[in-house]
């Protein structure tokens, strides 16, 4: 299993698990009375962590155990100033503060019955997806240029803001290819009011990699600080501005390294918050591959591995379109076929 992974399932696992109390303020806690034991301890309770840091490391989105906990060293060097010899200390106190345990196979079932699953208005995709787009998971769709990618990616806002009246989405453009006279005729045909969906989406272009990461670590920011109900969050397209920026071999191994740190700033807000990721990809060619699929997804393994799910779209017979699941932890691979189009997807048998 990748270290992505394991880190998704340890956020899936330990997130309000935060009971203990770290070594620093043990002492003064074991004379409170046992229900304070219980409390909640801040980043300020971390050894090495004064007024300054904290405040460094809160501004940056570092406001909880758990996202010291699953930092990584040169992260918090390069955030707070601090040294390296601390920046491990302060992680190794914050991962021993969390109960970073097991949980039985009841509470992980428990858990799933949180998730949500998003429609796609057609019923044999959601039956490919068990249900529809999940909560709780990064979905990858890949496929080549027209072959209906950003068209999900609206359709899965119409719906998910559909389903509840009290959530939001968030849009994240990079390829200023979100357009709101899409989500009326969407939601036309969803039989919603356009209006209202459109005040519940908030779009931001990104207009580089860097931007593209700083907006999805603001995500965050919405549930905690503005208390937003943020039930879907597409990347469209995740990869372009990585792919654009970062040409030839010689930069490939950093182009990898911030796609790595874009998925786990995605993985930890699908998990900590519930929220469906949609994320869009682009396909290369692979013109020395003779047999199979003479294509590839950008960013390779490491979007692979961190999305739960991945979809490979492609264009069929007649203007129809191909879904192909290739790869969920729990579902048949499979595919569907449908077709798109003003009011949304309809079937194909
Ligand atoms: P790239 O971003 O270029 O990689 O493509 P993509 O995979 O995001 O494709 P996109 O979702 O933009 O699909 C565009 C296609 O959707 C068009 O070529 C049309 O076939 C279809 N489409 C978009 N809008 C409509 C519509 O209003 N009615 C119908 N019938 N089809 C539409
Ligand atoms: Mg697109």
């Amino acid at each position: 299993m990748s270290n992505e992974k394991e880190m998704i399932v340890d956020i899936v696992m330990d997130h309000e698990t935060i009971k203990e109390t770290t070594k620093s303020n043990k002492k003064s806690k074991e004379e409170q009375p046992k229900e304070l034991k219980m409390e909640k301890i801040t980043i300020q309770d971390l050894p090495g962590v004064g007024a300054a840091t904290a405040e460094k490391l809160e501004s940056a989105g570092y406001r909880d155990m758990m996202s010291i906990a699953v930092a990584t060293i040169g992260e918090l060097v390069e955030t707070a100033g601090m040294s390296e010899a601390v920046a491990r200390k302060m992680i190794n106190a914050a991962r021993d503060s969390m109960k970073m345990g097991f949980e039985s196979g009841m509470d992980i079932l428990k858990k799933r019955e949180l998730v949500h699953k998003i429609s796609t208005g057609a019923a044999s995709f959601d039956t490919l997806m068990g249900g529809g787009f999940e909560t709780n998971a990064i979905t990858e769709c890949f496929g080549e240029f027209g072959s209906g990618k950003t068209q999900v990616g609206h359709i899965l806002a119409v719906n998910a803001l559909k389903e509840d009246s009290e959530a939001y989405a968030v849009y994240l453009d990079t390829e200023n290819t979100f357009r709101p006279e899409r989500i009326i005729q969407l939601a036309e045909g969803a039989g919603v009011n356009p209006e209202n969906i459109l005040s519940r989406i908030m779009v931001a272009r990104a207009y580089n990699s860097d931007h593209q990461m700083l907006l999805a670590e603001k995500v965050d920011g919405l549930v905690t600080e503005q208390q937003k109900k943020i039930r879907l969050v597409v990347v469209d397209s995740l990869t372009s501005h990585f792919r654009a920026e970062f040409i030839g071999r010689g930069t490939l191994a950093e182009r990898q390294q911030k796609l790595n740190r874009h998925m786990h700033t995605l993985a930890k807000i699908a998990s900590s918050h519930n929220i469906c990721v949609y994320v869009t990809n682009q396909v290369m060619a692979k013109p020395d591959q003779f047999f199979g699929d003479p294509t590839a997804s950008i960013g390779g393994h490491i979007v692979a591995h961190a999305s739960t799910f991945r979809i490979y779209l492609r264009k069929g017979k007649k203007g129809s379109r191909v879904a192909k699941l290739i790869d969920a932890p729990n579902l048949a691979d499979g595919e569907c076929c449908f077709e798109v189009q003003q009011g949304g997807l309809i079937d194909i048998n």
